[in-house]
C-alpha cells in the first residue's frame, strides 16, 4: 500500500496523455491520444485546434489511464503536470485537469518542465548516473544539456535558429510529405544516398552550438531550382543527403561534447531520438573516437514522442528531491527553460 503513485498529464503540443507510474520507474498505464490527423492537412500544429481538442480529450485520458492502472483518484500519491514549455492554450487544458484533480482529491501538484520529461523517459529503461550529457533534439529544441545530478540541467549547446525537427518538417512540405514529416524522411533516408553535400553549418566551429536554417534553404534552393528547369531529383536522395548533413552536425557537436564534459551516459532524448540514422551514426562514433565507456542511452520508440509517462518520471525525482510543488494559482510558462 506505500507504493507511490503519481497520475502526470501532458497537453504541450498535439498529443494528450494521462500516465499513470509507480515509484518513478513501472509505467502502470500511459493513454496517448494523437491530433496528428487534424492538424496534417494544415502542414503543422493549429494551437487553437490543438486547445479544442485537448478540451475533448482530457478526461477521457485520464479514466482509461486510471482503468489501464488499476487504480482509482483515492490510490494516488500526487498529481503531475506539464507547465512549459509549449503551446500556452494546449498547456493550461493539462494545467486546469490538474489542479481540478489537486482539488477535488486532495493530491500534491508537481509541475513539470516538459524538456526535463523528456530526458527522464531514459529513467523509465536505465538507471541515469550523474553526470551525464542529454542531446534534446525535438520540433522546438536542439540542446546539449549537462546535468550534473538529479534535477540540475545546464544547457551547454543549443541552435541558433530552427529546431532540427522543426527542419524535418520544413524540408518534408517541400517532399511533399505530410507533417511530421521526420519518420518518412528517416525511412526515405534509407534508400537513397547522400548525393547533394549539403552544408554542415557550424560543425567545424569550436563551440556546442547549431544551425540548421542554411540546410533548410539550401535544400529548398536545390528543390526550386530544379523545379524551374523541369528537372526531378531523386527524393530519397534528398532525404538521405539532408539526413547526412543533420547527423554529421549533431554527432559532431555531441563528440566534442563528450571531450569536453567526460561522463558515463548519453542520453538521447525528444521526438527525433527516434531516428534511426542517428542512432546508427551516434554508435558508430562512439567505437571511432573510442569513447566506448559512454553508454548510449535511447529511450525506446514509445517514449520518445510526447507522452505522460516521461512527465510522471520527471515529477518523481522531483518528488523524492522534496522540489517546491504548485498551487492552484499555477500558470502555464509557454517559454519555460531549464
Ligand atoms: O518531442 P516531439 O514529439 O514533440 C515536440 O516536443 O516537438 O518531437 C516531434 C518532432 C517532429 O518534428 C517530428 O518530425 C520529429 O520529432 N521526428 C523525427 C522522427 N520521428 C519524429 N525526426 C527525425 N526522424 C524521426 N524518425
Ligand atoms: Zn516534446
Amino acid at each position: 500500500l506505500d507504493r507511490e503513485l503519481i497520475l502526470a498529464i501532458e497537453s504541450s503540443c498535439d498529443e494528450t496523455s494521462v500516465a499513470v507510474i509507480e515509484d518513478g520507474k513501472h509505467i502502470l498505464s500511459n493513454i496517448i491520444a494523437t491530433q496528428i490527423n487534424s492538424h496534417k492537412r494544415f502542414g503543422g500544429v493549429v494551437p487553437e485546434v490543438a486547445s479544442r481538442h485537448h478540451v475533448e480529450a482530457i478526461t477521457i485520458c485520464a479514466q482509461d489511464a486510471l482503468d489501464e492502472a488499476q487504480v482509482t483518484y483515492e490510490d494516488l500519491t500526487a498529481v503531475a503536470v506539464t507547465m512549459g514549455p509549449g503551446l500556452v492554450g494546449a498547456l493550461l487544458i493539462g494545467i486546469s485537469a490538474a489542479k481540478a484533480i489537486s482539488f477535488a482529491h486532495n493530491l500534491p501538484l508537481i509541475p513539470v518542465n516538459h524538456m526535463a520529461g523528456h530526458i527522464y523517459a531514459a529513467n523509465l529503461v536505465a538507471d541515469l548516473q550523474y553526470p551525464l550529457l542529454a542531446l534534446l533534439v525535438s520540433g522546438g529544441h536542439t540542446e546539449i544539456v549537462y546535468m550534473k545530478a538529479a534535477g540540475v540541467f545546464e544547457i551547454i549547446g543549443d541552435t541558433r535558429d530552427d529546431a532540427v525537427g522543426e527542419a524535418y518538417d520544413k524540408i518534408g512540405r517541400v517532399l511533399g510529405v505530410p507533417y511530421p514529416a521526420g519518420k518518412t524522411i528517416d525511412t526515405m533516408a534509407h534508400q537513397g544516398q547522400d548525393t547533394f553535400n549539403f552544408p554542415r553549418a557550424m560543425l567545424q566551429e569550436e563551440n556546442l552550438d547549431f544551425s540548421f536554417s542554411g540546410l533548410k534553404s539550401a535544400f529548398i534552393n536545390t528543390v526550386h531550382h530544379a523545379d524551374q528547369k523541369h528537372e526531378t531529383l531523386n527524393k530519397n536522395d534528398l532525404a538521405a543527403s539532408f539526413q547526412a548533413s543533420v547527423t554529421d552536425i549533431l554527432v559532431g557537436k555531441i563528440i566534442r561534447a563528450l571531450k569536453a564534459y567526460p561522463v558515463k551516459q548519453l542520453v538521447v532524448a525528444g521526438g527525433v531520438a527516434a531516428n534511426q540514422g542517428l542512432r546508427e551514426q551516434l554508435q558508430l562514433a562512439l567505437q571511432a573516437e573510442q569513447l566506448t565507456d559512454v553508454t548510449l542511452i535511447f529511450p525506446p520508440l514509445r517514449l520518445c514522442g510526447d507522452n505522460g509517462a516521461m512527465i510522471g518520471a520527471a515529477a518523481h525525482v522531483q518528488w523524492v528531491k522534496q522540489q517546491p510543488l504548485a498551487g492552484l494559482d499555477l500558470n502555464a510558462d509557454p517559454s519555460l527553460s531549464f
